[in-house]
């Protein structure tokens, strides 16, 4: 049997838009999704905007019940900014009762949360002056990380500040999956200081506030796999951890950005404006943990003919697919649970082996009533075995040194994915939309409380 560290963190995670619903109500006001969504319903899957989440705001009593039943001991999830300050100015006491009440729901269930302050969901109002863009956001999102630290901090210890600050970067500003949907690397590499800045100004609000919790970050990182030893498809991985991992992890845990991504972003002409005091502020600011959410591996060659100076990232790394892989079909990602042990070394080896979680790992599963048994709950095999293949592989990390303290799967009720609607299934309960969202455990959730009751399997 594989057992796990004592006290290890056995949870799941959502986000505040893809979980609450209720998008433009109780005083909410909008964000780029629910704009995006109003002017280009067609662009989501089955016209599923973000109202249509998993109702969470109505459903979370009950949520957190069924969370005990599949032996949660922490939970993520994420305050929208645009319910808890809708306006950038005025707090929404409405957001706080119901945040308020949830996080000690959670609590009293003795459910440790982990709170996360953006998850993809940029307001309307502040995209309206350029969003990530202007340097005006590191201010507004260091204001509303105060005040979410100083109005839940009594009932919350462990906060993050980003999800995978890398994907409202690209998504937004290169591959057309998030609003504004434009190509510009320029902008994004000045996006993507702005978030690491916005990043950094709230921990440092985060020391004031709340001395004795503890914060961090969620990044999606894998060390890049190169096609071959050949100098250039090395060079493609160079490039790709640069752009990719470091840019996020070096600043957040070392506190220095790296001098070889300075060079590059130098050689092609991709500068963002900083501050003089910028650099002592990150240095000053490190992370007391990392979020680590792994679902597919990165694999990268030599670009075919790159242009210079660049004018995407796939002029200076393109993507590979590996002949052997495993996929998922639904999702079109690589299954390779290897690269979680690589990057739980990586963690130990380069980063100080700073303590670190797996805060999201899944599969997401297209028509899953397919598997539905003669009980009618999920027979969702595939899930389980995706559970314990990654496990096998985090658990041989631990062994050699590794100090990650938990396990968190993408997700707990099936929720609304973006463009995506409701098209992929992830959840340990299956989410019934034709009837009020109504909630049924699948077999992976019986399969987790074993998981948890046992510290292992
Ligand atoms: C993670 C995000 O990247 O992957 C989630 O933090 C997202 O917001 C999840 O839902 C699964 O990806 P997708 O695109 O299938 O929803």
């Amino acid at each position: 049997m594989i057992k796990f560290p004592e006290h290890f963190m056995w949870g799941a995670a959502t986000s505040a838009p893809q979980s609450e619903g209720y998008s433009l109500s109780y005083g909410k006001s909008a964000s780029t999704w629910d704009k995006w969504f109003e002017m280009q319903p067609d662009k989501f899957n089955s016209n599923q905007g973000p109202d249509t989440a998993s109702d969470t705001y109505r459903l979370y009593r009950e949520d957190v019940e069924n969370m005990q039943k599949i032996g949660l001991n922490s939970f993520r999830t994420s305050i929208a900014w645009t319910r808890l300050i809708p306006d950038g100015k005025h707090v929404n006491q409405v957001a706080v009762d119901f945040y308020r009440d949830y996080f000690k729901c959670l609590r009293d269930a003795g459910i440790t949360p982990i709170i996360n302050l953006f998850h993809f969901d940029m307001p309307w109002w502040l995209m309206e002056k350029g969003g990530w863009e202007t340097r005006e956001s590191v201010e507004a999102f260091a204001c509303y990380a105060k005040t979410a630290f100083e109005l839940f901090g009594d009932l919350v210890d462990r906060w993050t500040t980003f999800n995978e600050p890398i994907v409202h970067i690209e998504c937004g500003y290169l591959t057309g999956y998030h609003y504004p949907d434009i190509v510009d690397f320029k902008k994004a590499v000045q996006v993507g200081y702005h978030t690491l800045m916005a990043h950094t100004a709230a921990v440092a609000e985060f020391k004031k506030v709340k001395p004795d919790g503890q914060i961090g970050i969620i990044l999606n990182i894998t060390p890049a796999y190169a096609k071959s030893d050949a100098p250039e498809d090395l060079a493609a991985k160079q490039n790709a951890d640069l752009l990719l991992a470091k840019s996020f992890l070096d600043p957040t845990v070392l506190g220095v950005i790296p001098g070889a991504l300075v060079t590059l972003l130098k050689q092609h002409e991709l500068l963002p404006k900083t501050k003089k005091d910028d650099r002592q502020l990150i240095a000053d600011n490190c992370v007391d943990f990392i979020g680590v959410n792994y679902y597919q591996p990165l694999r990268v060659q030599a670009p075919e003919k790159p242009q210079f100076p660049a004018q995407t990232p796939g002029d200076l790394y393109a993507n590979y697919i590996w002949p052997e892989r495993k996929i998922n079909p639904y999702r079109g990602w690589e299954i390779y649970p290897e690269a979680l042990y690589d990057v739980a070394m990586m963690m130990k080896n380069e980063y100080r082996n700073i303590p670190w979680y797996v805060s999201e790992n899944g599969m997401g599963v297209a028509d899953e009533e397919r598997f539905m048994g003669e009980d009618g709950q999920i027979q969702d095999d595939y899930r389980i075995e995706f559970m314990q293949a990654h496990l096998t592989q985090l658990h041989r990390a631990i062994e050699a040194g590794s100090s990650c303290f938990g396990y968190h799967t993408w997700t707990f009720n099936d929720c609304w994915s973006w463009l995506n609607g409701y098209r992929n299934r992830y959840g340990f309960y299956r989410v019934d939309l034709a009837h009020g969202a109504k909630r049924a455990m699948k077999k992976s959730g019986r399969w987790y409380r074993e998981l948890s009751a046992n510290n292992g399997f």
